[in-house]
């Protein structure tokens, strides 16, 4: 055990939202891991550094399973059913197999005219705007992904606004009571398209995903079904709107990273969505993991009956050991190996997919807006609560 006082990280307040990275930069220099108190009100074990945190993301003993949580943690799961991102072997190995058939690198290249096209339509909306003022999140950053993520889910374009309201509702900041019942509405929505899809095979990721089967005739159930399509529209939502919006605000504040770019994006997208991935990524602590042993990490060893423990991958990207000068957005730089997208069985499924909204949204500012510039002081941006998603709420810019 460690002797350190525990690090009430509510109590930071809004300059730790704003900017979390010299919190993790001071703990990190005492030693790899921490007891912090969570705003949500839950005690945790937080690993910084990059060393620790790649070795504690492909650490066994650390499970995923929230039955394995220590009952003092009260945690209550959201309605979600069973996932890969909340299993271990062998459950895990069979969903993940069984979503890795489908949600291949050849189905999200071919995706690639869509996204375009869906973000094209979004950007002319956009360039109409006769006071040339858009708040980007508004815009872009987070109409994209839903709308991506509708394409995947087979949702028809007739329900994609009831969609996205009750996916903004269940997954945002709402109200306990509006929360529940958008979760309510939007799981009876799934199930109905989920048996409309059984019915009626389309070209879609989720009708694949109900059809596919493995060698051994292994199929996924109704309740997984469920279970992937909660998944990927809270995986793949929140995760990329920040992506876009972390990005745009990295590459704003630093003009002369913004014309580089402009002036070279056939040489310097792909590495400049990697360098935003590193400097600002959208996940700052990744899902919970709870001990099933001791686990020693540095000179501490957590309790195995339980613990709640975070990763904070944020703070992996802004490690000077593995990554000289961390501090400096430079989108020429080796960012080789960032965990990001996390590490080890957990890796992001998506990954493909988040890199090719972000190179789309990035390229289509780049030609259209060459003059983009930020319509507010980024010190006074208010940034989204909670530890598991860092982003601005709003990005107001103009043109
Ligand atoms: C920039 C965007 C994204 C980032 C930064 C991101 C990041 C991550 C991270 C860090 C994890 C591991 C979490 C952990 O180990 O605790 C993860 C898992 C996952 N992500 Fe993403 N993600 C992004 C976009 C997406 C998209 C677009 C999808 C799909 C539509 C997706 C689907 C998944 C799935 C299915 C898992 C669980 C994998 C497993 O448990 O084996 N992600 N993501």
């Amino acid at each position: 055990m460690t002797t350190e006082a525990v690090v009430d990280l509510a109590a930071l307040g809004e300059d730790f939202r704003r900017d979390p990275y010299p919190l993790y930069a001071e703990l990190r220099a005492r030693g790899p891991v921490h007891r912090v108190l969570m705003p949500e009100g839950h005690e945790a074990w937080l690993v910084v550094g990059y060393e620790a945190g790649r070795a504690a993301l492909s650490d066994a003993r650390l499970s995923k399973v929230w039955a394995k949580a220590a009952p003092r943690l009260e945690l209550r799961q959201k309605a979600a059913g069973r996932t890969m991102l909340s299993s271990d072997p062998p459950s895990h190995t069979r969903l993940r197999r069984l979503a890795a058939r489908e949600f291949t690198p050849r189905r999200v290249a071919a995706m690639e005219p869509r996204v375009r096209e869906i973000a094209g339509g979004l950007l002319d909306a956009m360039a109409a705007e006769p006071s040339r003022r858009a708040d980007l999140v508004d815009a872009l950053a987070f109409p994209l992904p839903i709308a991506v993520i509708c394409e995947l889910l087979g949702v028809p374009f007739l329900d994609h606004d009831r969609f996205r309201h009750w996916s903004n509702t269940s997954l945002g900041g709402a109200e306990p009571d509006a929360r529940r019942a958008a979760e309510e509405a939007l799981n009876g929505y799934l199930g109905a398209l989920l048996a409309a899809k059984r019915a009626m095979h389309g070209d879609d990721l989720m009708s694949a995903l109900i059809h596919t089967a493995d060698e051994d005739g292994d199929r996924l159930s109704g309740e997984e079904l469920l279970g992937m399509a909660w998944l990927l529209l809270v995986a793949g939502h929140e995760t990329t709107v920040n992506l876009i919006a972390n990005g745009v605000l990295a590459l704003l504040t630093h003009p002369d990273q913004w014309a580089a770019l402009r002036a070279d994006p056939d040489g310097l997208l792909d590495g400049a969505v990697e360098e935003i991935l590193r400097y600002d990524g959208p996940v700052e602590t990744t899902t919970f993991r709870f001990t099933t042993e001791p686990v020693p990490i540095g000179g501490a060893v957590i309790p195995g009956d339980g613990q709640l423990v975070l990763i904070a991958i944020g703070d992996a990207g802004r490690d000077g050991a593995r990554f000289p000068g961390p501090d400096a957005f430079d989108i020429r730089r080796d960012t080789r190996g960032h965990l990001a997208f996390g590490h080890g069985l957990h890796y992001c499924l998506g990954a493909p997919l988040a890199r090719l909204e972000a190179r789309i949204a990035l390229r289509g500012l780049l030609e259209r807006f060459p003059g983009l510039a930020l319509d507010a002081d980024p010190g006074t941006l208010s940034r989204r609560g909670g530890l598991l998603i860092r982003g601005p709420e709003r990005l107001p810019v103009r043109w």
